[in-house]
């Protein structure tokens, strides 16, 4: 199976953000975390600043919303060029809508759950999404502790992948390093987001490749 490992640059230096983005040209994607302050009690970018990081990437663009009313701004991000665009189910009021209106525009497109939402919650909508990201901590920053017990919640949503024949793409994000990236292959997951266990390294690139072989030797499907 494919494995796609997709580095946060919320663990990136917002100075010198173009050699950071220079650094993980051998990634899949560069996962860009926006937050307003309000979902999540911090503050990254918006549409501006991920223009010119769309502009500035080697590699496209990973965008996971963590903003209120993302009806509103999300199909923004597929009009400045982000390939996928992950909107959260609880600030969403409709995400079939959200979902179609960036399809059409000829993004990618995600639904997250944070750690206490259930994959009930969306199994219903499902198909209408090209990536399901279950969040392993509370969104809002990096460097956090990865939650083990959001497993359960992958092998569940790998089983709705397996019975419904689809393409779906299962991402983690939060904790991911070169010991917990097994756990979450084992559990199903593809794409694996990693801020600090790529950028708090020397060399961003070769922890990529680390963490791509682990997560492709622990992937059994
Ligand atoms: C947290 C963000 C993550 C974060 C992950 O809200 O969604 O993408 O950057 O950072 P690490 O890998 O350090 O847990
Ligand atoms: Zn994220």
């Amino acid at each position: 199976m494919t494995v796609r490992i997709n580095p946060s640059i919320l663990s990136a230096d917002f100075a010198n953000m173009a050699h950071d983005l220079a650094r993980i040209d051998n990634a899949d994607f560069a996962h860009v975390d926006v937050m307003d302050n309000h979902f999540v009690p911090n503050l990254t970018f918006g549409p501006q600043m991920v223009e010119r990081i769309k502009a500035t990437s080697p590699i496209p663009l990973d965008v996971h919303l963590m903003i209120a009313d993302q009806d509103r701004w999300a199909p923004g991000y597929a009009e400045l060029g982000a390939e996928s665009v992950t909107l959260h189910v609880e600030a969403t009021a409709d995400p079939v809508a959200v979902a179609s209106a960036i399809h059409a525009i000829g993004s990618r497109v995600g639904i997250a759950l944070k750690p206490g939402t259930p994959f009930s919650e969306i199994e219903e909508i499902a198909e209408h999404f090209d990536q399901i990201l279950v969040m392993t901590v509370e969104p809002g920053f990096g460097g956090q502790k990865f939650l083990a017990d959001q497993m359960q919640k992958v092998r569940e949503v790998a089983a709705f992948r397996a019975k419904t024949g689809t393409e779906l793409w299962i991402q983690v994000d939060g904790g991911v390093d070169a010991l917990t990236i097994e756990l979450a292959a084992e559990a199903g997951a593809d794409t694996f987001v990693a801020g600090s266990a790529v950028y708090g390294t020397d060399n961003p690139s070769i922890a990529i490749e680390n963490l791509r072989r682990i997560a492709r030797e622990h992937s059994h499907h």
